[in-house]
């Protein structure tokens, strides 16, 4: 009998495996970039000096990396970011990783751009705490900042205008495609064991987890409120209309299991935490949670396979020499 269960299974799961739309689970290839700021090698490499340099902070001790480390899957792994004297923020620090395909930044969607946002995390207090006008100052007083920055920007030179377009020229050179879920997907199929591919198979069917976190983002960049939290006001704060309330983006999966803990506020310790509270919906029974997110009613053998499952998402350390 249970011979038999298992051959239907890989039955199935090699139907499924032949029904899914490759073209819905691949980054294309060409990065996005606007046309005031197409990408180049020494606009990159301008970009990740910048993101790892703390002389972008008041106290020379916090940069970009602090909180987007490439070996924390380009995040952390604080509950809720830590910045400037060790002043808390509120919420937790997504990956960059994808983020030229977004088009739209922060939890609450609050920035349209790589370029909008950047000025954010450099002026917050809690995280690196600086005026952008000092942080000019310090790199023109930086001999090789200058020259770089001559180099790449020959007209402008050092404004918080190069500065931006410098960092969110590197943020797009991080993108995803060497994960096994991608080998899998561009056609390598031992590439999931069968209880991964259960496990997306139950990610895509009964978890109906797609209609949320959806193509090769694992994100369609919506607000939803899966009932987490109502302290944080989330997109409500930002659209000043009750319905939004709680809301927030549907953050990627991608680099999942290098990024605990999760949802905006980091309250989910683990990922099987976070996938049986996304599969069920509300802990707060009094919250208006999407009406989309009904519970699953997903066996604990679902659950663990759908964590299974996103552990193929996760992309390998990056060389970053
Ligand atoms: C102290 C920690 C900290 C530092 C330092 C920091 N960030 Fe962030 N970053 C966060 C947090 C927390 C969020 C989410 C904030 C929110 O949504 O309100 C975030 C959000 C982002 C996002 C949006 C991601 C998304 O999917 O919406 C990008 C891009 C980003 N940061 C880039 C940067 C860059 C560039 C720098 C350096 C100039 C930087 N961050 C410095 C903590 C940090
Ligand atoms: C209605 C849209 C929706 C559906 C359906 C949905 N999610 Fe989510 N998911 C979200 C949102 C929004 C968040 C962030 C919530 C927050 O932080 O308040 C989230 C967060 C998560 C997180 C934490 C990610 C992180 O970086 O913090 C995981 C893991 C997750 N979801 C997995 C799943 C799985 C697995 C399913 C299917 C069983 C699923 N989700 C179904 C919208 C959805």
């Amino acid at each position: 009998m249970r011979k038999y269960l298992l051959s239907l299974f890989l039955f199935g799961g090699l139907l499924f495996a032949n029904s899914i739309n490759t073209k819905e689970w691949t980054r294309p290839s060409k990065i996005p970039a606007p046309k005031n700021n197409p990408i180049t090698q020494e606009k990159i490499a301008l970009g990740k000096k910048l993101f790892f340099d703390p002389i972008l902070s008041r106290g020379n001790n916090i940069s970009c990396m602090t909180c987007h480390n490439p070996l924390k899957g380009w995040s952390d792994a604080d509950t809720v970011a830590i910045g400037d004297k060790g002043r808390k923020g509120i919420r937790n620090s997504p990956t960059i990783l994808n983020s030229a395909y977004q088009y739209i930044y922060f939890w609450d969607g609050r920035a349209k751009s790589l370029e909008e946002q950047a000025l954010g995390p450099l002026e917050a207090h809690a995280e690196m705490n600086i005026d952008v006008k000092e942080a000019i100052k310090k790199l023109k007083n930086d001999l090789l900042y200058k020259k770089m920055f001559q180099a790449v920007f020959p007209k402008e030179g050092i404004t918080s205008d190069t500065l931006v377009k410098a960092l969110a020229t590197f943020e797009r050179s991080i993108v995803s495609g060497q994960s096994r879920f991608d080998k899998f997907i561009a056609g390598d199929k031992s590439q999931l064991s069968d209880e991964e591919l259960k496990g997306f198979y139950t990610f895509v069917n009964k978890g109906n987890c797609t209609v949320c976190h959806s193509g090769f983002r694992f994100s369609d960049q919506s607000f939803n409120n899966v009932g987490v939290d109502n302290k944080d006001l989330g997109r409500g704060k930002i659209k000043k209309r009750d319905i939004w309330n709680a809301t927030f983006k549907t953050p990627t999966l991608r680099n999942i299991t290098k990024t605990a803990p999760y949802f905006h506020d980091g309250s989910a310790k683990t990922l099987k935490e976070a996938v049986e509270f996304c599969a069920k919906g509300s802990r707060d029974k009094n919250s208006s949670v999407a009406s989309i997110l009904i519970d699953k009613n997903l066996s604990n053998e679902e659950i663990v396979g759908v964590v299974k499952f996103l552990h193929t998402l996760s992309e390998p350390i990056e060389d970053l020499h």
